[in-house]
């Protein structure tokens, strides 16, 4: 069995043990909420008739005895005479069954009971259980009663566990799918590390020829030639970014109009002359950049602009700022196919395309490079189907206040 099924395998075990306690909980718990529930309703009982035996005699004892029991598993109850006149209670809370009195009134008695607190008190118990009946001095009294604290507390009981449980299945999830990923990472580090290892050989070759050319055909100041090393330079470029992903880039100051009207240049010339570039905007800004890296992300966004212009079209790029956000803003704009607002966010993810030939992974690659490398971000400041689109990177701006911001 390869890792991967017997990480899925474990996943899925993980699941099952989750569902299996969690079921056998609620049973359990269900079980024991509905044992109580009958034993506090024997419980109310038989205070109740221990109410009945102490009214019938006078010993005051057994009064107080009963009034001050009030742990936690006493069924809280009240007792209704046939007029609807409160006549006990007990398990209520002591702090709200009585109103504060004005002197006048403290005078003459102790203490006053809220009727409005018995009152509520005696809506919930009928919400929650049929009254228990009692004859006492030949009149039928009521008995009402709600569940326990210990009952109420059993009650919420299986939602805490169940949030309990929830949380650490995601924990796990979480942990799983993290492993999972930095191994796959590793993978494609030591894939990217061996392409460009590979590719080394046969860029100096090339180097080599072109020299070699140069003095066979006397061809030292031949444009062509110039752009034959140009490319060749990029190959070497290409295959030192790939040898170094994984390790973490330097971040330089640069001057980023500089920077982008040096790659512009490279750029435009080797794509069709239907296409017009123009670069606009603060040529006084610095960012911290890493030049391979950031030529990768010009790469990826003016290649994806050609690729959505059809025939004729234009590519902007402005660079602008914002000086008390301290910001610098790279806006790379073309007249293309557009992108509908659904998608903004989807063309980051690896994967998502809409072209034939394409893998999808230039704006995902684009994403992690301005993220973690640059501690930037990307998105999509606006786009229009049928008329174009703008993406925006911002980074940090590296400039005093005494620069002009746009
Ligand atoms: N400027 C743009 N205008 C319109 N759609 C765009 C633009 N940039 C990207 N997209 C859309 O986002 C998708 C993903 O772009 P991304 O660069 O990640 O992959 P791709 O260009 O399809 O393939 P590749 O991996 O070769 O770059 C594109 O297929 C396209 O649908
Ligand atoms: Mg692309």
């Amino acid at each position: 069995m390869n890792p991967y099924q017997q990480k899925r395998r474990w996943k899925y075990s993980l699941l099952a043990f989750a569902v299996v306690i969690a079921s056998g909980s609620l049973l359990y718990t269900s079980y024991l909420v509905k044992n109580i529930a009958k034993s506090e309703r024997t419980r109310a009982q038989v205070w109740a008739m221990s109410m009945r035996q102490m009214l019938s005699s006078d010993d005051n004892d057994f009064l107080n005895y009963v009034l001050a029991v009030r742990d936690s598993s006493v069924v809280p109850a009240l007792v209704v005479d046939s007029k609807g006149e409160f006549q006990l209670t007990r398990g209520l809370d002591t702090t709200k069954t009585f109103i504060k009195l004005d002197e006048a009134e403290l005078k003459e008695k102790h203490q006053k009971y809220d009727p409005e607190y018995f009152k509520q008190e005696l809506e919930y118990m009928k919400s929650q259980h049929e009254p228990i009946q009692l004859t006492v001095l030949k009149e039928p009294w009521f008995v009402y009663y709600k569940d326990s604290p210990l009952l109420t507390q059993l009650k919420i009981f299986p939602y805490i566990q169940l949030t309990v449980i929830a949380i650490f299945l995601m924990v796990a999830y979480t942990a799983f799918s993290s492993s999972r990923k930095s191994e796959q990472n590793q993978v494609w580090v030591g894939l990217a590390k061996e392409t460009a290892h590979q590719l080394g050989t046969p860029i100096s070759s090339l180097m080599a020829w072109i020299e070699l050319i140069k003095d066979k055909f006397d061809a030292e100041n031949d444009p062509l030639m110039a752009e034959m090393e140009n490319d060749v330079k990029r190959l070497e470029i290409v295959a030192d970014r790939f040898s170094k992903i994984g390790s973490v880039p330097k971040l330089e100051t640069q001057p980023v109009y500089d920077v982008v009207k040096d790659f512009v240049d490279y750029f435009k010339v080797r794509v069709s002359d239907k296409i017009s570039f123009e670069l606009t905007g603060n040529q006084a800004l610095f960012a911290g950049l890493n030049v391979p890296l950031f030529d990768w992300v010009l790469e990826n966004l003016l290649k994806n602009a050609v690729n959505a212009i059809d025939g004729t079209g234009s590519i902007k790029v402005n660079i602008s700022g914002n000086r008390a956000k301290k910001q610098v803003f790279i806006d790379v704009s073309d007249t293309g196919k557009g992108i509908p607002r659904s998608k903004f966010e989807t063309v980051f993810q690896p994967g998502y395309t809409t072209r034939k030939r394409g893998w999808g992974l230039g704006l995902s690659l684009t994403k992690r490079m301005i993220n973690n490398y640059h501690n930037g971000q990307i998105f999509v400041r606006d786009s229009e189907v049928g008329k174009g689109t703008t993406f925006r990177i911002v980074l940090k701006s590296l400039n005093d206040d005494s620069t002009p911001a746009t």
